[in-house]
């Protein structure tokens, strides 16, 4: 094998899309997937790539720094891509030491076995951090992120994402780590869990059941389909500058009622109902506390400097979205029902 990656979190929503793109893209690399498998993990995502030769999957905890550091003596690894991560902003506000645990605490783990690892020859060597859009705080009806805007968390989530992201930079600063960082916008498509906005909205139609909208609905997200977050991520890694960050956007802003409306109307006609007989579902609730306004990031710089650019339309990706959910009953079932818990055991217990 040419080189070995540890890749964590990929059995979540964007670390499985992940994991998919680089084990066939790159054949020549071993890739060690580590992951604690925590209500957000499931390893059905990697069902069709799970018997590849170059893939290896790993229950752990990134909070155990012992056992990371005999991870890394063990395989030698060339480089990181980190995407552990509590992510759930809902669950941030009533858990935040979670937040606190496996984003800061855990990323300072893996940066610590990753130095120690490399300190003696530290050439070519890769820690990738990947982060959030929200780490930059909340923006008025203009304007966007870039690489530069100040950060300015604002909800347990973000200030953990934050808190990780300054700490790679000062292993960079400090200690020469080799480092690249991210910070993408809201990602969507397939195998995301159903607690987020879209495939909770998609679930919920499904079922007949109310749709929740947080306050007044006006919130404005930038929406960008997971693989080409995967894609970003596979060049920034091999073709990032060191020490640099770079935005990940989508350039597709919607404000949450719009999106649900546009989901309404592609629920209808996927399901074969009249039309307007989703939007009775959308019910408007009690709003979440510190919600950010708006989040919208300029991605010029990945733009012109690595030649990134989202691939699909809102529309074409929302409807493959959709698709992928209603084909996928089972998934579905066993991530509502619980029973994709199981699967580890099934596999590898
Ligand atoms: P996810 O919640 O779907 O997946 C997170 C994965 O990390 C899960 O498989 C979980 O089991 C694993 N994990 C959690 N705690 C762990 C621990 N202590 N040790 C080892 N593994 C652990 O999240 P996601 O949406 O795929 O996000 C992945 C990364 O991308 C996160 O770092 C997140 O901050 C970032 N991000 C997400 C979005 C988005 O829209 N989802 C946007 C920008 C950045
Ligand atoms: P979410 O998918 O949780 O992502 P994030 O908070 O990281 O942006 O939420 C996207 C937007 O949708 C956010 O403005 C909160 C809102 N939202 C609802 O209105 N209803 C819901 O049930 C959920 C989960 C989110």
């Amino acid at each position: 094998m040419e080189k070995t990656l540890l890749i964590t979190g990929g059995a979540g929503f964007i670390g499985s899309h992940l994991v998919r793109l680089l084990v066939k893209k790159y054949p020549q690399y071993r890739l060690v997937n580590l992951d604690a498998l925590t209500y957000a993990g499931n390893l059905e995502n990697l069902r069709d790539i799970e018997y590849l030769p170059n893939y290896i999957f790993v229950k752990a905890d990134i909070t155990d720094a012992t056992l990371l550091s005999e991870l890394f003596e063990a395989y030698n690894f060339d480089g990181v891509i980190h995407l552990a991560a509590e992510s759930h902003v809902d669950r941030s506000i009533s858990s935040p030491t979670d937040f606190v645990m496996t984003n800061i605490v855990g990323t300072v783990n893996l940066l610590n076995a990753a130095r120690q690892s490399w300190k003696n020859n530290p050439d070519g060597k890769r820690f990738y951090h990947v982060s959030t859009d929200e780490v930059y705080g909340s923006l008025g009806e203009t304007g966007f992120f870039t690489e530069t805007t100040p950060y300015d968390p604002r909800s347990p989530y973000s200030a953990s994402k934050a808190a990780s992201d300054h700490l790679v930079r000062a292993y960079w600063h400090t200690y020469h780590l080799p480092v690249v960082l991210s910070n993408c916008s809201n990602n969507y498509g397939p195998f995301q869990f159903p607690e987020k906005l879209i495939p909770l909205a998609i679930h919920n139609i499904q079922n007949s059941k109310p749709v929740p909208v947080y306050g007044d609905g006006q919130y404005t997200r930038d929406w960008l389909w997971v693989e080409d977050h995967a894609l970003a991520i596979d060049l920034i890694f091999h073709k990032g500058r060191l020490g640099q960050t770079y935005n990940i956007g989508g350039n597709n802003e919607w404000k949450n009622i719009d999106l649900i409306h546009l989901l309404c109307r592609i629920m209808d006609k996927k399901l074969h109902r009249p039309e307007g007989t989703s939007a009775k579902l959308i019910t408007f609730v009690k709003d979440r506390p510190g919600h950010d306004r708006r989040y919208a990031i300029d991605a010029t710089k990945i733009r012109t400097q690595l030649g990134w650019q989202p691939s699909l339309q809102f529309e074409e990706g929302l409807e493959k979205t959709v698709d992928w959910y209603l084909a996928n009953q089972d998934w579905l079932t066993h991530v509502t029902s619980g029973e994709y818990r199981q699967y580890y055991e099934k596999m590898y217990g």
